[in-house]
Formats: structure tokens, sequence, C-alpha cells
């Protein structure tokens, strides 16, 4: 998929520029407006909630209706300061089920002005643990979301998509968030969306088929599909398997904690709240068609971050434990934003508040943390971790590689 050229939204009738509930009109409006109704699935997750629960705040009428599977990743509590506010409790609904269920999934998006799909199986680790469900839910559920849209569209473009009242509905547009995993390790300069796929994990390869099979949707179908690829993403709500809350959540115990290799891999850090507004600017306003990068502006490598956690936290660096490397490690992952910026875009949280802020919203939510490291935590982390500590060695401190000038961007006091 390639950004296609201004003016390449359709505006037949039904397509998503012909308008209806929600999706506005061509002519340098937003293509889904408010009002709209909106299916996020994946919604119960790290990044998923965090978009519903900010277009929510708005209270611009915006509707949602999350489909959300509720694997060991998904968590209803994340969804708790929509589902007990009245004002948004009217305007959300909640259906367990999984995308890659037909008889889940095409009522849901029969009633949509929009879909914008969140779920998937995130961590590269359990991918190489056993790849199946990423691939059960990144490319059979992506297909199944794709022909429930395009039917959609079939029935709008016919002028036959109606609401219950009566009123003729626009098509649908999709949404599909992806990754900068999918690009590969990226040894030198920035991705582009134009740029070869070279997934190199189980889990980028799920992800980068997904994006292939929604380019080609667009190709055989013309339907209004979209698709992001985040940075590496960090906040409050995310499963402790991730990188900063294994660090937060293992250093408030005083647990031995993991770093791969060197820790010199570089990742570019974008805040959730950020990552949601561009998603949500791009099913807005994105060109129909269109890839966009969505970059955080913030590289660091690896040890760096941990040596941050850890002095926001006030704990030692002897906690830290060099551990036997991932399998296929990316070194480094950077994007060019440029086509997101000309949608007006740009981050809003600097790397050491958003950092500081998620440090400290993991030391005030244990109970929410500690609900996630229960058995299954356990035997996950024994399978992934055990044989690792052991072959352990003693984390060179900070600054003792190049590179590694950890603390630098420490966040705040420590404590
Ligand atoms: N976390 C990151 O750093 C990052 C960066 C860029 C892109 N992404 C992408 O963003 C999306 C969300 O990531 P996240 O970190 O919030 O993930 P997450 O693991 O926290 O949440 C995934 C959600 O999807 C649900 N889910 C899984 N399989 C499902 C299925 N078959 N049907 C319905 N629901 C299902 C889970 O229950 C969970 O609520 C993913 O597609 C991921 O690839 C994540």
């Amino acid at each position: 998929m390639t950004a296609p050229s201004p003016g390449d939204g359709r505006t037949e009738p039904g397509s998503s520029s012909g308008a209806t509930s929600g999706a506005s009109a061509a002519g340098g409006g937003p293509r889904i407006g408010p009002g709209a109704h909106i299916l996020v699935c994946g919604g119960a997750g790290f990044i998923g909630s965090c978009y519903v629960r900010d277009v929510l705040a708005r209270r611009d009428g915006t509707r949602i209706t999350v489909l959300d599977k509720l694997t060991y990743a998904g968590d209803r509590a994340n969804l708790a300061p929509v589902e007990t506010d009245p004002g948004m409790a009217a305007r959300f609904a909640f259906v367990v089920g999984d995308i890659a269920d037909p008889t889940a999934v095409d009522p849901l998006v029969a009633a949509a002005d929009a879909v914008v799909d969140f779920a998937a199986e995130s961590h590269v680790d359990r991918s190489i643990l056993d790849p199946s469900a990423f691939l059960v839910t990144g490319v059979v559920g992506v297909r199944v979301l794709l022909e429930a849209v395009r039917r959609q569209t079939e029935l709008a473009r016919a002028g036959e998509r109606r609401h219950a009242d009566g009123r003729q509905m626009g098509a649908p547009r999709f949404l599909q968030v992806s990754t900068d995993e999918v690009y590969g390790s990226v040894e030198e300069g920035s991705s582009r969306e134009g740029d070869v796929l070279a997934p190199r994990s189980p889990y980028a390869a799920a992800k980068a088929a997904g994006d292939l099979l929604v380019g080609a949707y667009r190709t055989t179908h013309d339907l209004d599909v979209l698709v992001t690829r985040g940075a590496n993403t960090y906040g409050p709500h995310q499963h402790p398997e991730k990188l900063i809350p294994l660090v937060a959540t293992n250093a408030i115990d005083g647990a031995p904690i993991p770093l791969y290799g060197d820790g010199l891999q570089r990742r570019d850090w974008l805040h959730v709240t950020d990552h949601a507004a561009a998603i949500d600017l791009v099913l807005r306003r994105g060109d129909p068609g269109a890839v966009y990068n969505i970059p955080g502006g913030n590289e660091r490598a690896n040890r760096e971050v941990v040596a941050a956690i850890l002095a926001r936290l006030g704990r030692p660096w002897s906690l830290v434990r060099s551990v036997p490397d991932r399998p296929g490690h990316d070194r480094r992952y950077a994007m060019d934003g440029g086509r997101l910026a000309a949608l007006g875009w740009r981050a809003s949280v600097p790397f050491a508040d958003g950092l500081a802020g998620t440090v400290d919203w993991y030391r005030a939510n244990e109970a929410w943390w500690r609900a996630a490291k229960d058995a299954a935590w356990d035997d996950y982390y024994a399978r992934q971790y055990a044989d690792r500590l052991a072959a352990s060695t003693e984390a060179p401190a900070p600054g003792a590689l190049a590179g590694g000038a950890a603390g630098e961007e420490a966040p705040g006091t420590a404590r």
C-alpha cells in the first residue's frame, strides 16, 4: 500500500465519504466524524483500552463497541473508567468474542461506521515459544474482519446498507493497528511506509501478513482501509511481560531483572496516549488505502531505559542480570513520521515525563499488575527466564558500554 494522491477518497454514494451517521462527507472534513459508531477489536488490552477511554472521554457523541476475546492480555478492568461513568457507559458496549469468529464479527461490523483492529497476540517472546495463536488472530482474524467489511461495503454501494431506523449508511472504514517491527531490524536511518517488509520474529511476521492482507483487500475490493505502524509503546495498563512494566514490577519486588544480551538494542518509545491519539487522527482524516508510521521520537538503548526506571524507584543496578539474548533479537527500530506529521500530528508526551508517570502508576497500582502475575504467569515466566536467569551474569554497570549511558535520561529524582 502506498499513500494515494490527494482526492483518492472515493465519493460514490455509499462509500465512507458518502455521508451518514458519523461518516462525514468529503471536502476537507473528517471521514469519520463525531457521532460515529466505532467497533474496537482488542479494546480490553493496553493500547486499545487507552483508545476507548480517551475517545469516549471527549464526550463528542462517538459510540464504541469493544469486541475482545479476553485472552491473558485482555482485562476488562482497563475499561472501568468508562463502564462506571454513566455518560460514557451510555455510549459503550462490550462483547466477549474472537475476531476469527464470523458469527461474532459480522453483526458488529454491520452496525459500525468504522472498525479499528487492535486485537493481536502481542508479545515477541511468546511468539517464539508458540506462534499458533499469533497466526490465527493476526491472519485468519484479520481476514474475517476484512470479509465483513467487504460485504458491508458492497451493501453500501448498492444503497442497501441501512440503520435500524431505515437511514442509509456509508461503507465502513477499517484501520489495522500494526507495528514498526514489520520492517525488521533497521541498522541505520529510518523506515518509510513504502519500504519492503522484513519481519524477523513470528509476531512480526503475523503482523506483516495482516498488513499485506489489508493492502490486498484495498487493491482487490477497493475497501476504505488504513494501516498504522506504531513504535514501541509504553504507559499505564501494559501487561507486565513487556520491558518497562517487567523492570518496574520486578524492581518494586526487589527481584532479579533479566536484561537480554548487552542491553544495547535500541527502541523508539511512544507514549500510549500519543499512540491512541495518532490512531484516532488517522481513522478520522487519513487517506483511504494509506499506511501511516507513528514514531515516538525517543530512541533509547534498552539499558538506558532500565537504568532510568531503577533511578525513579530508587533501586540498585545490581538487580539487573544479563541473560542470554532472545533469538533473532532485532537491534534497532526507527521510522520516518513525515506522512503522519503532514496530517498535523506531533507526539505530546516527553519521554522523561511519560516514563516517570508510568513507573509511578505501577507503584500505585500493585493490585492491577499482581493480578496479571497469576499462576499462568508463573508458568510463562519460568519457561522464559528460569534457565536464562540460571545462566545469567552480572550486567555491566550503567555507562560501562559504549552507547549505554544509563541514567542520562533518568526522569525525575530517584526515590
Ligand atoms: N505494545 C506495543 O508496543 C505495540 C506497538 C505497536 C503496535 N502494537 C499493536 O497494537 C495492538 C495492541 O497492542 P497491545 O500492546 O495493546 O496488546 P495487548 O496484548 O495488551 O492487547 C491485545 C488485546 O487483544 C485481545 N485479543 C487477542 N486476540 C484476540 C482475538 N482473537 N479476538 C479478539 N480479541 C483478541 C486481547 O484479549 C487483548 O485485550 C496490537 O495489534 C499490536 O501488534 C503494539
